[in-house]
């Protein structure tokens, strides 16, 4: 695991800063944290753990796997890049970081079109989900990824330069604490019509989504800096990706039986994606 020095860890038993050794990290108070054998860094104690699997479970991490690198997200990952770009001022001595990234598609694919830009930046992708975090960390081994809770993300007070937040769980105050005094955060998420063909499909009747206030986050100080969107129709979705998707998205913990059912039944599907990126900054 290579840490770029860009990252601040902390131990998230006392908040104290972490220090690397060949195979852990520790802190000055004795608390040690193996590497796991695929390079991954778990700093998830008991106490923050809600269950004993908490987060996406395997077969969710593979269906979005599969999902994403058949490329229907894909302009969702370049808006990102781009909003990043333009409003971000990245360089290699800042601190990026993908709360709860999932199997760490996006950040992957940021560090690439970053690194043809020869701006090589410390990635930090945490994720509650071990599953999760296994899978990232056999895709790219050039970012430090962490089993950890967006609730006390295990990194220094003010160390932090960005924060995205995509289709996840943002905690404002959290974010706030590890951000620097300019930092940003940008949240990813499902517009209105996300997906409305699938929905359809699988609810008798559409709920109006409420698209989420930042009136939180305003709270902590953060105010809107810059905004784009995501709007396209994807290319066609066959049996196995419609079920793919399912997996990923909380549509299958919130959809009948009978609703599942249609969508299984389903052979192809075009789709909506209605997406908005919304970049904060703290102190702006
Ligand atoms: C809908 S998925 C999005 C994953 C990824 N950002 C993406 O867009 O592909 C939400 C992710 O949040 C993770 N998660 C849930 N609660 C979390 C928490 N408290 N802290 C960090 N991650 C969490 C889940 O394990 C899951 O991987
Ligand atoms: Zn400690």
């Amino acid at each position: 695991m290579v840490l770029n020095t860009a990252i601040q860890l902390a131990c998230p038993l006392d908040g104290s800063p972490l220090h690397a050794h060949k195979r852990s990290f520790s802190c000055a108070n004795g608390h040690r944290f193996d590497i796991a054998r695929q390079g991954y860094l778990n700093l998830l104690p008991v106490q923050q753990k809600r269950s004993k699997s908490p987060g996406d479970s395997t077969e969710m991490i593979a269906a979005r796997q599969r999902f994403l690198a058949a490329g229907f997200y894909d302009p969702i990952a370049d808006q990102l890049i781009e909003i990043l770009n333009n409003h971000g001022q990245l360089n290699s001595k800042m601190c990026l970081l993908d709360a709860g990234c999932g199997e760490g598609f996006y950040f992957e694919c940021l560090s690439k079109a970053l690194l043809k830009k020869a701006i090589q930046p410390g990635l930090v992708g945490l994720d509650i989900s071990k599953p999760a975090i296994i899978a990232a960390a056999r895709r790219n081994k050039a970012i430090t990824w962490l089993v950890a809770s967006n609730k006390q993300p295990p990194l220094m007070p003010a160390s932090v330069d960005v924060i995205v937040c995509m289709f996840g769980f943002p905690v404002f105050d959290a974010f706030k604490n590890i951000l620097k005094e300019d930092g940003k955060v940008l949240l990813v998420e499902a517009r209105p019509t996300h997906l409305i063909e699938l929905r359809k499909v699988i609810y008798t009747e559409i709920k109006q989504t409420n698209f989420p206030e930042i009136s939180t986050a305003e709270q902590q100080g953060f105010a809107l800096l810059a905004q784009g969107i995501a709007s396209y129709k994807t290319a066609t979705l066959e049996t196995q990706q419609i079920a793919d998707l399912l997996l990923m998205t909380p549509h299958m913990f919130r959809a009948s039986l009978a609703g599942k059912q249609r969508a299984a039944a389903l052979k192809q599907i075009e789709l909506t994606v209605d997406v908005s990126l919304r970049l904060l900054q703290l102190n702006g």
